[in-house]
């Protein structure tokens, strides 16, 4: 890697690694919750998580879509086959649009079906979707459909981590990961 690339800013390393340990906890949580026979107790709590955590990711996601448009990502290693640049841009773009899908979909599939999310509710945020049956199933079909692309395509992104931790060795992990690497850096 070019040593006058160190990589991503604080903002974006907190903004991504903020949301992937909430995303994956969020996909656990919701393939335990929808199974049959589960604990009514911990059915409970699992999707109060969900569904409050799930929501304040909205925001967030919505912060680290702001902050990407107007901080472009630094450039990839120069001899970086072209099929893993644009592997890589394209998994990058399916990740983005799937981290918005997702509480987008979950919120309306909730509030479309008429049930609380307790965090809002007791902030005295109205739903800002009516009740209505075909929407609720549409947005529940949404959901799963983008919850199952979502954990293939992070199959991809975390063998390409690693494949750039371990094989590479191209710095490219580095530009992620926390510490950032000493330099100069705007
Ligand atoms: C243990 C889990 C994860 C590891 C090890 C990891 C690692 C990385 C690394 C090393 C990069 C930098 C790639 C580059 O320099 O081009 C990156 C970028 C990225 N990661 Fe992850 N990641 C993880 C989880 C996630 C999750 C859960 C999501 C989203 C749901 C995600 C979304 C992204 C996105 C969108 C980028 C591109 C950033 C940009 O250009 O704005 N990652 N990740
Ligand atoms: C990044 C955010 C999210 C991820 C990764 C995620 C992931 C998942 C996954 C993996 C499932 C199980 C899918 C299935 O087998 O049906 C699920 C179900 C569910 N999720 Fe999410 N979810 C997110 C956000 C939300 C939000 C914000 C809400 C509501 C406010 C929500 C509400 C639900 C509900 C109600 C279900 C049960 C399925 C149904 O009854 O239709 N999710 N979610």
């Amino acid at each position: 890697m070019d040593h006058h690339d160190p990589g991503y800013g604080t903002t974006a390393r907190v903004l991504h690694w903020v949301i992937a340990v909430a995303v994956l906890a969020m996909i656990p949580a919701g393939l335990i919750m929808v199974r049959d026979g589960l604990d009514r107790g911990l059915q409970d709590v699992l999707f109060i998580f969900h569904k409050n955590l799930g929501s304040i990711l909205i925001l967030v996601v919505a912060l680290r879509v702001a902050w990407r448009i107007t901080h472009p990502a630094p450039p990839l290693p120069g001899d970086l086959p072209a099929w893993q640049r644009r592997a890589a841009r394209g998994s990058h773009v399916a990740l983005y649009v799937l981290m918005v899908v997702l509480p987008l979909s979950g919120y309306v599939r909730v509030r479309a079906g008429g049930f609380p999310i307790e965090g809002l509710d007791a902030l005295g945020l109205p739903a800002l979707v009516g009740r209505s049956k075909p929407l609720a199933e549409a947005a529940s079909t949404l959901h799963a459909l983008a919850a199952f692309t979502l954990i293939a395509v992070l199959a991809l992104h975390l063998g390409a981590a690693l494949h750039h931790a371990l094989i590479r060795r191209d710095g490219v992990w580095g530009r992620m990961w926390p510490p950032r690497a000493p330099g100069p850096r705007t």
